[in-house]
């Protein structure tokens, strides 16, 4: 290789990355994705490698971790973001009341508010637009997190009304019960860490460094507190009722109260209903409503003396583990279950107690017949928050975590990196063949109509031990099955056989392939078009997919690598399954065949409808800019590295109007 080359390239190569570096760490913006940042960074480092003299003091692989730099720029705040006393005791709260009329006098008025369990913010509006969001920090500044913040659906961008010019208003970043579950529920299946609650899963995604992936996670934000120079209003509940109006979420849970007795009503109503909120509150605010009263109140160095927080008490009680029973999963994934001895808990009977992995059991240092301390908050499965040692037992053996697995004996598997044990045995283990099965069948996938105890009783028959033996039942395997009559029989069969016409992205849902979920499989079938092409596609070429990254990818070279997935799959084929999309049956002119594009900047449309639209022509999308790359549609704002990776690579750069040219039929 010649060395000026390298030389010219090495340099390329620094300035290239460091102008990603400064787009990802100071800007929040990267224009890449990790894994060609990665690619960038490899070419960097295998060209030192070959050429060590090449290699300069300022290179990027000589200080890779070294310098990371700040994520957030680091903001001062206009009034300093104060906590609040907090207590657990009634009679802390009848002390504050004392102390409030002792210096007032009677006569004013209480507000009750949630105490929301999140990440508290505070917004700035100049205006009436929305100027910057900055997170608590240490109190005195906070970090910059406007661009995250502005991805929020509840935050208003925009005020109507009369707002007041210039003010800030603070409240708390939550992620709502219901949409942590389905957030959490697809992050574990791709294969990625679970959060433990919302307030953690609110808190990480606020501080993620690539806003559009913030933009994808379901959060709210609850406002509460309002500070300025003359703010219209002499009192706080009228202030947060202009805000409503003005455009934030306001919650429609406080009272005004006058007396201490309202304040315990407010809580002791709270403290049965939260449970039926869609979000955890960990307590209640308690404020004074008129401002002047406030400001005769007074600060203390930490905390203001006109507001305070009860917090309720996670009901916490101990109890004796019986033992620990190991669950496996569709995909053979082990989890652990402790068997508790049962005990009253939250208004139910608490007797199981889930420990999601060997990592948790090791952490708590769990021994047989430990008495544990078992905790239930807002979530539905009570914790194992910790354990009673000093009732343990002189001769207790710690818990040994399995090795084989429960149900089929094979060697347990963990992958590096991850919480999980497997059982591998994906082809024998019963739950794992049954619960892919069941897969297999489902509404979303086969359509095929058939319930979990028919299947089961199959797969006892060894009638059905894979999914391609459903295409090999005949009547008579059938009509010896409890309940079924010669209808049932013709009904299943006639299912099984209109299963053929279901077409090439669900039958790909339908195997059951590690990570595959139904997007997945859909953007596979897009870019491949045909199972023969997806099983001799490389890790490369798959990560080269919208959205597709490695792990999801190694998963599939592995099920293809595997001969009895390969051996059923030609099973299916035989049997008339479709295994290659259909084109012809697209209302759409393949205008776009053979040509495949990348979308960045803002585009006018959201940019997955342009996608859609990219693949319903029949052309490809891809997540880079690489030299297989045909167009790149420019959207407003498109960082300038990009533009220039595209220009070097001799790829046509459109406008979206020039997109909706080429498909105009
Ligand atoms: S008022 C100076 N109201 O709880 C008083 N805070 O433990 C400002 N919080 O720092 C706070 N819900 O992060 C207030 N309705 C509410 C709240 C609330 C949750 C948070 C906030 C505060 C912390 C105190």
């Amino acid at each position: 290789m010649d060395i000026e080359w390298a030389k010219q390239r090495i340099e390329f190569l620094i300035k290239t990355i460091q102008q990603h570096n400064y787009q990802y760490y100071q800007l929040s913006q990267p224009s890449i994705s990790d894994f060609e940042f990665d690619i960038l960074l490899a070419e960097l480092q295998s060209l030192e490698n070959a050429f060590p003299e090449l290699v300069v003091a300022d290179s990027p692989t000589q200080k890779v971790g070294g310098d990371i730099q700040k994520s957030f720029a680091s903001v001062k705040h206009r009034y300093p973001m104060l906590s609040l006393g907090n207590t657990y005791s009634r009679q802390d709260l009848e002390d504050f009341d004392g102390r409030i009329r002792k210096q007032i006098g009677d006569g004013f008025q209480y507000v009750c508010e949630l105490k929301f369990d999140g990440l508290a913010i505070g917004l700035q509006y100049l205006n009436g637009q929305f100027f910057q969001a900055v997170t608590r920090g240490d109190g005195v500044q906070g970090d910059l997190v406007t661009q995250n913040v502005k991805t929020i659906q509840s935050i208003p961008l925009k005020l109507e009304g009369d707002f007041p010019v210039d003010f800030e208003i603070r409240g708390e970043i939550i992620m709502t019960r219901s949409g942590f579950q389905r957030f959490n529920e697809q992050r574990k299946q791709v294969g990625e860490q679970e959060f433990a609650n919302p307030r953690n899963a609110a808190s990480g995604s606020i501080k993620m460094l690539d806003t559009r992936k913030v933009a994808e996670r379901p959060l709210e934000c609850f406002l509460y507190n309002i500070l300025g120079e003359n703010l219209p209003f002499s009192n706080h509940f009228d202030s947060l009722r202009a805000a409503k109006r003005w455009g934030f979420n306001i919650s429609n849970y406080m009272a005004k109260v006058n007396s201490i007795d309202e304040i315990f009503e407010f809580i002791d109503y709270w403290n049965e209903q939260r449970l039926l909120l869609d979000f955890d509150i960990d307590g209640i605010v308690i404020k004074l409503n008129d401002y002047q009263l406030q400001q005769q109140m007074g600060f203390t160095a930490k905390s203001p003396r006109w507001a305070i927080a009860y917090k309720f008490k996670t009901e916490q009680l101990t109890t004796k583990l019986i033992n620990i029973s190991y669950q496996v999963g569709r995909t053979g994934a082990i989890t652990p279950v402790a068997n508790l001895e049962p005990v009253h808990l939250g208004g139910t009977t608490v007797k199981r107690a889930s420990l999601h992995n060997a990592d948790i059991i090791q952490q708590l240092d769990l021994h047989e017949n430990d008495f544990v301390k078992v905790e239930k908050g807002g979530e539905i499965i009570p914790k194992i928050v910790g354990v009673d040692r000093g009732k343990r037992l002189a001769n207790a053996q710690p818990i040994v975590y399995i090795t084989h697995c429960p149900e089929c004996g094979t060697k347990l598997q963990r992958m590096e990196g991850e919480a999980n044990h497997y059982c591998p045995n994906e082809f024998h283990c019963p739950p794992q063949v049954k619960a892919k099965l069941e897969h297999f069948v489902s509404r979303k996938a086969m359509n095929i109509n058939i319930g979990e105890a028919t299947i089961a009783a199959l797969y006892d028959k060894k009638l059905v031990n894979t999914i391609a033996d459903f295409y090999q039942l005949s009547a008579k395997d059938l009509i010896q099955l409890e309940g079924f009559q010669s209808k049932s029989v013709h009904n299943l069969l006639q299912s099984i056989e209109a299963s053929k016409q279901i077409p090439f992205e669900k039958v790909l849902f339908a195997l059951g392939i590690r990570y595959v979920g139904e997007t997945v499989a859909s953007k596979l079938v897009d870019y491949f078009e045909t199972i023969e092409k997806l099983m001799h596609a490389t890790v490369l070429e798959l990560m080269m997919v919208d959205e597709i990254g490695e792990r999801i990818s190694e998963s599939v070279i592995q099920f293809f690598a595997d001969a009895d997935n390969r051996a059923m799959i030609n099973k299916l084929k035989n049997n008339g399954l479709s295994f290659e999309i259909r084109r012809s049956e697209q209302q759409f002119p393949d205008l776009l065949q053979g040509k495949s594009f990348v979308v960045t900047g803002k585009t006018s449309k959201p940019r997955d409808e342009i996608k859609k639209l990219i693949s319903q022509f029949g052309g490809k999308n891809l997540s880079a800019v690489s030299s297989t790359t045909n167009y790149l549609i420019a959207g407003e704002a498109m960082g300038p590295a990009k533009l220039k990776k595209a220009e070097n690579l001799g790829i046509e750069i459109i406008g979206e109007e020039d997109f909706y040219n080429m498909i105009k039929a």
